[in-house]
């Protein structure tokens, strides 16, 4: 998705992009959305659309990284087109104190984790885990579950998500069943990794 409302270039390599700033509380990083860029998006060979809508390329971000709509122009801005707004949920409620985002080693989709100092965090409670750990177990449930809608010819389209950070791993969920992919942790980390995968799928 293009947009135009330019304050800052970025070029190769530069790593200086603003992104969630995960030391800082949810209320400060809603309150301080970067501005969106103008940039050269490499197109993405192949035609794609989502919920009938033509799109640039099955990028996208996942639900929770985009807190309003802000956000949502600014990583749009940035070579996703399959952007969720904020969050699902069933109630409203206020987020959690930090830490939001931790580091660990984990390879479930939801576990309960500890600190460098193997206190436990967030009162024992599971919570979701996200990045690399759960690339594999992404992908077998997106294979799982294209399975089960082509045995029962169920008229139901997948958006990938978990782990994805590469071409290879896009091109992996797309060969597994996914229509679209989502990112959450690597866009979160490197907001230049859209742009950067969309120049190697350019070519196909
Ligand atoms: C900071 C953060 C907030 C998230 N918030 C939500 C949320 O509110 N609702 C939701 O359904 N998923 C949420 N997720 C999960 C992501 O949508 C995604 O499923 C998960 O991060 C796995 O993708 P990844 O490995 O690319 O990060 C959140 C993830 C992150 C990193």
């Amino acid at each position: 998705m293009r947009v135009s409302a330019e304050k800052h270039a970025p070029q190769d390599g530069d790593s200086s992009l603003p992104c969630y700033d995960w030391q800082r509380s949810y209320e400060w990083n809603y309150n301080h959305a970067p501005s969106p860029l103008t940039v050269d998006e490499k197109p993405v060979a192949g035609t794609w659309n989502y919920c009938g809508l033509p799109v640039g390329s099955p990028l996208g971000i996942a639900a929770g990284p985009l807190l309003n709509g802000r956000w949502v122009l600014y990583y749009a801005s940035l070579g996703f087109d399959v952007l969720t707004y904020k969050t699902v949920r069933s109630r409203a409620r206020a987020s959690y104190p930090l830490p939001n985002l931790q580091p660990v080693f984990a390879g479930r989709v939801a576990a309960r984790v500890k600190d460098a100092h193997g206190r436990k965090l967030f009162d024992g409670e599971r919570r979701g885990i996200a990045g690399d750990a759960i690339r594999e177990a992404a992908l077998d449930q997106i294979r799982l579950f294209a399975r089960v809608i082509g045995e029962h010819q169920l008229k139901l389209r997948m958006v990938g998500v978990g782990g994805i950070a590469t071409a290879q791993n896009v091109r992996a969920q797309l060969a597994a069943g996914s229509h679209a992919v989502q990112f959450g942790t690597a866009a979160m980390l490197d907001p230049q990794v859209g742009l950067k995968i969309r120049g190697e799928l350019a070519s196909g």
